[in-house]
């Protein structure tokens, strides 16, 4: 018995010490896919040339939006890098434990020597790729036991999204001064980070401008849907979250005990009995947990939160003090001046009287979605140019009749916003 252990073992030698051998001799890094590196790591294969001769390659869609890019394929490649062979060992799996069937994807490069300052000339390589592009590219990340790039995501135009006059130029401003406060915020002892409210009526653009707004600063948006975490791992979810991003909460109130804070604290007798366990390992953050988040020892740095709600009544004080939100957006009820703005955006070449004509007949549609779901409508039969019947807006039958049209094809475009709104969430 003892020698059939012994012999096995021995057998293992050769490799064993092979693998030693390897271990000693060269340098490994590697970057998976729950972290924002990978897809930085992807962007960086693309401006690569020895991409030009990897005979095995993935199609991918999601770095360059529109366009079909060719990145290696999983297995194993080489190139140079700094005068050193360098091989990538691209590996994809299917997770079968969880029920989402999720990829697991990593790439693993080894290079030889033991020259750290190689390695991280390799790494600020990436890091430098990623910094060029960044003020142009913003993907979208949600999370599920890491953040999860979401392929189908494409940024709002800052254009696109229109407030009242000089809300959205003020807001601009803020950021960007944020974001070249860094030193400052250093030098004062200040954590460096700043918190966004955006709140009002359903359909009144908070998504659409938390989407515009990051687009237009180059930033990635992560967002967290708070009913699936608790205190500890939204923590971890948010240290995850890298400098010059977008951290987003949508629907704020709807965390358990949004309301005050001594009751989140207080963990619930209910639930302290039947769980034996405390209140923050349960699915659901409290007031506190949040509060940790976002100004606690852990707040990430760098990172620009975004709250989202309908109903900012429901928050707690404690929440919305400076230094935790910073800065506060009501988006309301649709104006005239929107509508117009909205309307000259689907239809350019018309005039000032159509237009008017059309927010005058549209009152009932009180909030931006709604007058959107008219305009699509309209546009989709045809708009102004090819005499859909809106055009003669003084005529009342014409605008019943008109009106009556646009109800039926406004239920595709609720459609349309629920699509938009799954892809966000
Ligand atoms: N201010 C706006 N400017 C341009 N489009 C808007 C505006 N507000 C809403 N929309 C349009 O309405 C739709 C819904 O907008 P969005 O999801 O941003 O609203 P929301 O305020 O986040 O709503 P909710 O509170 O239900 O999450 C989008 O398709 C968007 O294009
Ligand atoms: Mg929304």
């Amino acid at each position: 018995m003892i020698i059939g252990v012994l012999s096995v073992w021995l057998k293992a030698v050769p490799e064993r010490l092979w693998h030693w051998l390897v271990n000693q001799s060269t340098m490994v890094v590697t970057v998976k896919d729950d972290d924002a590196a990978f897809v930085w790591v992807k962007e960086w294969f693309l401006v690569q040339k020895f991409l030009k001769r990897i005979r095995h390659v993935d199609l991918d869609t999601t770095l360059r939006s529109e366009r079909i890019t060719m990145i290696p394929a999983p297995g194993k490649h080489w190139f140079w890098f700094g005068g050193r062979p360098f091989e990538v060992w691209f590996s994809r799996t299917e997770n079968t434990q969880e029920r989402t069937g999720r990829r697991i994807e990593s790439f693993t490069f080894r290079t030889l020597g033991r020259n750290r300052p190689l390695l991280q000339r390799f790494v600020d390589d990436v890091m430098h790729c990623h910094n060029k592009s960044k003020g142009t590219q913003s993907y979208l990340y949600v999370y599920d036991d890491g953040w999860d790039y979401v392929e189908s995501y494409s940024p709002r135009l800052l254009d696109s999204v229109v407030l009242q006059p000089r809300e959205k130029e003020h807001l601009v401003q803020d950021v960007a001064q944020f974001r070249k406060s860094k030193q400052r915020y250093e030098r004062l002892g200040v954590p460096y980070h700043r918190g966004y409210l955006f709140y009002g009526p359903p359909g009144t653009g908070k998504t659409s401008l938390v989407s515009a707004l990051a687009a237009h600063f180059g930033l990635s948006v992560y967002t967290a849907n708070l009913a699936n975490f608790n205190d500890r791992s939204l923590m971890i979810a948010a240290n995850r979250v890298p400098a010059n991003s977008v951290l987003l909460f949508e629907d704020i109130d709807c965390m358990r005990s949004s309301q005050s804070r001594a009751r989140a604290d207080r963990p619930s007798e209910d639930n302290g009995k039947k769980n034996g366990s405390s209140v923050n390992t349960q699915n659901g953050i409290t007031l506190s947990g949040l509060l940790n988040v976002l100004d606690g020892f852990h707040a990430p740095s760098g990172v620009l939160f975004v709250m989202t709600t309908n109903h900012v009544e429901k928050l707690d004080n404690a929440l919305l003090r400076p230094g935790r939100i910073d800065y506060k957006l009501y988006l309301g009820k649709a104006t005239d001046h929107q509508k117009l703005e909205l309307y000259r955006r689907f239809f350019p070449d018309s005039s000032e009287m159509e237009a008017r004509g059309f927010v005058e007949a549209s009152r009932s549609s009180e909030t931006m979605a709604e007058f959107q779901g008219l305009l699509l409508a309209l546009e989709q039969g045809g708009g102004r140019m090819a005499g859909s019947g809106c055009e003669r807006l003084t005529n009342s039958d014409a605008e019943l009749a008109c009106l009556a049209d646009m109800d039926s094809v406004e239920e595709q475009s609720q459609d349309q916003f629920r699509l938009q709104a799954a892809i966000v969430d």
